[in-house]
Order: C-alpha cells, then structure tokens, then sequence
C-alpha cells in the first residue's frame, strides 16, 4: 500500500504487454515505436515486461546482467524458485531493458494459482483455454516480480503499465496484495467488443444495452472478460486508445476510462520531400517484378497504368472489413470495364490464415519468369559480344553494324522461344498464393468467389490474397511490410471493429494515401483534427450514419475516384498525407502517456503531492515541444493541412484529475446514441 514515502519525482517504470519482443498485432507496434520516447524520459528507470518466447527473443533480445541490484536480486530469487527468465537489452531503437518470463517454467504451479484466483477476486478459469492458462501464469510472475522488487527497493515510486487484458491480471494481483506500486491499465480494445462485432450484430447502437455477463458467458469468454474487467476496475488510471473505444469500455467494462492516449508512431523525417518519393518508386518496381511472375500467361496490362490498393492486418473478416474491400473492388471492376478504363488495379490482401505453405502454381509464376530474365539476360550478353565483336573487327566496313539475325542466333531464338512457350498456362491466375488449410470455407476466398473476381483478362481489378504477414525472405512476394506499404498506391481497411488502426497510420506517416471509417479510433482521431482528411488523402468512410449500401457505394466512389488520378495528381497527394506525420508522432503524442503515469502517481501518493504544484508546472510544460509548430509549410512543399484549430495534437488527449469527468457526452466523434438505419445489415447485396 501506498505509504507516501517514496520518491515520486523520478519513478521507476515498468511496462507489461503481452508483444514485449513479441510480435502478434499492432500492441507490439504502441510499444516497440514508443519505446525512443519512453527511453528519453526514464532512460534506465525505464523497464519493458513480457512473456519469453524462444521464437522471436533470441533474435530480438541482448542478455544482460540487470544493473539495479534490486532487479538483479529479485531475479536470483525468482530464478532460485525455477522461474526462467531472460533479462537483457530488446534491440530495437532506443535499447530499452526488458525481463522477460518463461510462462513453461512455471506451469506446475498453475492449478495453486488458478485457485488463489478465484479465492482472491472469485475470477473461474475453465482447465483447456491455454491464452487463460498464459494470462495467469504471466500475470502471477509479474506481480510475484513487482511485490519482491518493491520489498526490497523501498525508496523510489514504481509506476506498472499494463496493456490488455492478457498483461493485465497482475494489476488486480498487486491490489490484494497492496503492493506498494501504482498502476495505469491500457486497454487497446475490449473482449466482448471485439467477439459482439465479428459476430452480426448492430454493436454501436447496442451498446448501452448489452447484457455483459450474459453475452460473454453465451460466447465462452466470461472468464477471460472477469479479467478484462478486474484489470480496468482495479489500475489507478484506467485508459485507452481512442474516444470511440473509451465509449465501449465504459458500457462493456463498466468504468469511464479517464482518458484517452492515442497511439502514435516514430517518426524519421527525410531531409528532402522527394525521397520517399523515390522510395515508392523502388518499391513498387519490386512489386511489378512479383505482379510480372504472378500474372504469367496473363499478363497483358501495362504496369505503368495500372495501381496498386491493398488491405492488411490480423485475419479478422468482419472487424477488419475486408468484406466491404472485396464487395467495393467487385463494383470497381464493373464501373472501370462499364467505362472502358485502361486502368488495372491489382488489390491485395495481406492476412495471415493457416496454410499449408505456398502453392506451386505461385512458385511456378516466380520461377518462369525468373528463367525468362536469366535467359534475355545471357542472350543480350551474347549480343553485346557479338556487337562489339563486329564493330571491332570491320571498322570502317559497312557491316561494321551487324543486322539483326547476325545479332540474334538460331540457338537463341531457339532458346527464347522456349521460355515463352513455358509462360503458356491452363489456368488463370490464383488468387491465392497459399495451400489454405480450409479453403472451402475461408471467408476471404468465399467472399472472392462469390463476387466472381478471378483475374480474368476481362477484369480490370485483379486480385492477390496472401495469407501470411511479408517479409523479405519470402521466395514470391520478398518484401518487408514497410516496403510493400510503400509501393503501393492506397491502402483500403473498412475496419468496422479498430479501436486504433495502425495499419493507415502507418501509410499516412510512409506517404501513402489510406482509406478508413469513422467507427476506427485512428479514422476519428483524424477526423477530429483536420478539416477536409479527404483532401489531404485520408478518406474516411462513414460505417456509423448510413446503410452498408451507402457505405459500400462510398468506399468504391473513393477507390474510382482515386483510379481517375493523374500521375502527377498521385504524386501531389502523396506529399500531403506525408505531410501528416507530426500528428502521429510519439515526440508530440507521448505526452498523454506522461499524463497518466502523473495521474497515477497523484492517486497513490497524494501527500507528496500535498501542496506542490508538479501537475500544474508538468500539464504547462512545453514537454516535447513539436505540435503543429512542425507543420508550417515551405515554398517547396504542399500548403499545410488545415487543422481544426487543437494547439497540438496532445491536445487531443483528454486525460483529467477528475475521473468522473468524461462523461458519455464528451465523447469526441459523433452523438453515440443516435439512431441510425434499420437496413444495417450482412450480408451484403448482390454485385450487379
Ligand atoms: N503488419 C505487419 N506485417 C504485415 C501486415 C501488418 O507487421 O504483413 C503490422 C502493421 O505494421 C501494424 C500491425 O500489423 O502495425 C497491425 O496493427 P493494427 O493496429 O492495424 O491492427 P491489430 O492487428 O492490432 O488489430
Ligand atoms: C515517385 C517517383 C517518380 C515516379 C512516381 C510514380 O514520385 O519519384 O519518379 O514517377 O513515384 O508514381 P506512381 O503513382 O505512378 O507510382
Ligand atoms: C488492437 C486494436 C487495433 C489497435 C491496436 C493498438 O489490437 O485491434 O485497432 O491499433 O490494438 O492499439
């Protein structure tokens, strides 16, 4: 329990998610591109806490010896009692400290815990569901770690940062046990929130309504939601990502987070604007040398005319709208043939499924195309040869210019025509590029299936889903997802369900225009700040005020309306949403997050605050500086987006003293209890 004697003005911080060094969704990306800000705050009092996965860690982790003795002392311990645990250095920008835990190592110890759990906080948990198992075991280890530390180090305020539920069991462990920390619980979507909307219901206008209990107990979460909610109801500070998120959490999880810390992004500035230009330009000729494998034998579209649009994400059919992507492609491809367009548009979706490796058919597509441009390769050489040759040995002849059959050999036309014969294919292009391990009932392939979009000549649209995350080691599509991001033209995600949405944040900072809605957090966000988002390339579809028709007639004017772009239009747009950047930079975002831990350790501690000014001098400091000051504009750029007039984007933030203050209402984004359209429903109509 807080006893008012520690030092609150250089705190320790530990911070627990689940992604420490541990890569899932976007909480690995909050923590990893918000660990230079963190770092620059704490330095060394700065700690990250994890599960130890033997997949990632060795790659991702430095073992060190930890250089508090207190740390150092409560591992020896923890290790004593046969807890494995790798301390060390994550390498990543910023070098942060992490510790982190074995959960294997411990789990004889389980079934002791899972009863101390129900005895403490009476929270059940079924034997089979192993992310449960995991959650507790984590959450027993870190506050069996947090508890001995602080018993041992009794100077200095600790703050704990958890992130999700799946970190979060610890937070209502150190409340029973009073120990001596303070807590701040971040929550980057709900449980329930997460399983209502994958299902169909009309979630948004439900909200207030919804049974809790019953609906997680009907969906075999309830265990797992007791924990959601003990965590949010026991952290000092309780928070989330985004105001539409907030709303959620406050109806599902019963308590008005009190505030909302929007979820930012490391920024690296180009020193000039045509850089990231030129980067676009690199990669997408690499995604041409995949499109050129891909589309063999059918492959009679100009590269050159044609986009590249793409989704991405964890495999969440409904939340992350990939529904209305395939639904919206399908009529784009009916209004570009309707118009007799030359453009072609290839849309990829990029979400890991389980497969059974590649098929062979993509492989084949790589291979042939390979052994074609190995084979112009070695005959243009023989040309060369055979160029230099005669103009060397006839000077001054006329057939010092050799005619193109002496160029050109038999043997090598022999050898071309070859390699063009083994372009010839029976089938059309796949689809996908993986064995799917249920393909019959992929809801992806279904939905592609149903909408006819089978890369036919024809077709204007084509259409690659990937059913895994990219990287560079890939032998089809051997890119990382940043460079893929940028090679593209424009990223489509509909989420319906995003409490924040990484993945359009992250083409805004790379330069790249995305299309999002207004029920994501990072589509709000946006919206809230800039005037006309869909001016500066960042086009918000409204899923919340109209039918999924009209949504979905939206989504497709937007993606028609981009294809009728010029180039040099294209290029334009580019430069303003990278003009973006600064408001999802951590420099100015990270703010919010300082707030809460002030918070946190005002709630703990309140008498040694008890007549000092510190929250006043810190909510006045100019702490990162940065805010909109960065957003002037030079003669050589795009004019500035006009921001609706916040001072900074911490401003955004909304984190009080008063927890109480966030009422329903205040809520930033829409009147979330307003009626809407009965018509909202799925599937959706047929294409034409
Ligand atoms: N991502 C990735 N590789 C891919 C596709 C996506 O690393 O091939 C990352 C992406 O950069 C983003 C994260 O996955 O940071 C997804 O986060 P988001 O917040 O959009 O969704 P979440 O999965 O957390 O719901
Ligand atoms: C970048 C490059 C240009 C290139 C352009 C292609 O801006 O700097 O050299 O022409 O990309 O743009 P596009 O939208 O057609 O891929
Ligand atoms: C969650 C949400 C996503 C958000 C991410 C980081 O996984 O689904 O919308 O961007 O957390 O906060």
């Amino acid at each position: 329990m807080a006893d008012g004697k520690r030092d609150i003005h250089n705190p320790l911080l530990f911070e627990c998610a689940w992604e420490v060094a541990n890569k899932v969704g976007g909480i690995y990306t909050v923590i990893k591109t918000k660990v230079p800000v963190t770092v620059s705050e704490f330095g060394d009092r700065y700690t990250l806490i994890g599960p130890l996965s033997y997949k990632s860690a060795p790659m991702e982790v430095e073992a060190e010896e930890p250089s508090d003795p207190h740390v150092a002392a409560t591992i020896e311990s923890m290790r004593a009692q046969g807890v494995k645990i790798l301390y060390g250095r994550w390498l990543i920008e910023g070098n942060p400290q992490v510790l982190l835990f074995d959960t294997g190592s411990v789990y004889s110890k389980l079934d002791e815990w899972k009863a101390d759990l129900w005895n403490l906080a009476g929270i059940p948990s079924p034997p089979n569901d192993q992310e449960t198992n995991e959650t507790i075991i984590l959450g027993y280890l870190i506050a069996w770690f947090l508890g001995d530390y602080v018993a041992r180090q009794t100077t200095t305020a600790v703050i704990a940062h958890f992130h999700e539920w799946q970190a979060g069991l610890a937070i209502p462990l150190c409340r029973k046990r009073h120990i001596d920390v303070t807590t701040v619980f971040t929550t980057h979507a709900t449980l329930l929130g997460r399983y209502l909307c994958a299902g169909s219901v009309d979630f948004y206008n439900n909200l207030q309504y919804f049974d809790v209990d019953h609906e997680a107990g009907k969906r075999g979460i309830y265990h797992r939601y007791c924990i959601e909610r003990s965590a949010a109801h026991c952290a000092d500070v309780f928070t989330t990502v985004s105001h539409i998120t907030a709303y959620e959490s406050e109806h599902l999880l019963k308590r008005k987070p009190d505030g909302v810390l929007p979820n930012g992004l490391n920024v690296v500035k180009f020193q000039a604007m045509h850089e990231f230009q030129n980067l676009h330009a690199q990669s997408k000729a690499k995604i041409n040398e995949f499109v050129r494998g891909h589309f063999y034998g059918y492959y009679d579209f100009d590269l050159e005319n044609t986009l590249y649009m793409f989704t991405a994400g964890r495999y969440e059919y409904r939340n992350k709208g990939v529904d209305m992507f395939i639904e919206s492609l399908a009529r784009l491809n009916y209004r570009l043939q309707k118009a007799g367009s030359t453009v072609t548009v290839v849309a990829f979706v990029i979400m890991p499924a389980a497969t059974h490796s590649y098929t062979v058919e993509a492989l084949k597509g790589q291979a042939v195309t390979k052994q074609l441009r190995d084979t112009v390769t070695e005959i243009q050489n023989r040309i060369g040869a055979r160029l230099f040759d005669h103009a060397a040995r006839f000077h001054g002849e006329q057939k010092a210019i050799p005619t193109p059959d002496e160029l050109l050999s038999e043997e090598d036309k022999v050898l071309l025509k070859r390699r063009i014969f083994a372009l010839k294919r029976n089938s059309l292009p796949p689809v996908v590029t993986h064995n799917m391990a249920d393909d019959a009932n992929d809801p992806i392939l279904n939905q592609i299936r149903r909408v006819k979009l089978f890369n036919n000549t024809s077709d204007r649209v084509k259409i690659v889903f990937h059913p895994d995350f990219l990287n560079s080691n890939n032998p089809i599509l051997g890119l990382d997802y940043e460079e893929f991001v940028r090679g593209c033209h424009l990223g489509v995600f509909p989420s319906y369900y995003e409490p924040w949405g990484y993945t359009p944040a992250e083409c805004t900072v790379m330069g790249v225009p995305s299309i999002t809605t207004n029920l994501s957090g990072f589509g709000c966000f946006m919206q809230d700040l800039i005037e006309k988002p869909e001016e500066e390339g960042c086009y918000i579809v409204d899923r919340r005020m109209q039918s999924v028709e009209d949504s979905v007639n939206q989504l497709g004017d937007h993606m028609f309306d981009f294809t009728q772009k010029s180039r040099r239009q294209r290029i334009n747009q580019r430069n303003r949403v990278e003009r973006l950047s600064p408001l999802l930079d951590w420099k100015n975002l990270g703010i919010e997050y300082s707030k809460a831990r002030q918070l946190a350790l005002r709630r703990a501690y309140p008498d040694a605050f008890y007549g000092e000014e510190e929250a006043d001098a810190f909510a006045e400091s100019d702490y990162f500086g940065g805010g909109v000051e960065r957003m002037k504009s030079t003669n050589s750029m795009p004019a500035s987006p006009r921001l609706k007039g916040y001072a900074t984007p911490g401003d955004m933030g909304t984190l009080t003293e008063d927890m109480q203050s966030l009422n329903t209402s205040d809520y930033r984004g829409y009147n979330w209890n307003q009626e809407v359209d009965e018509e909202d429903s799925y599937p959706f109509p047929l294409v034409m």
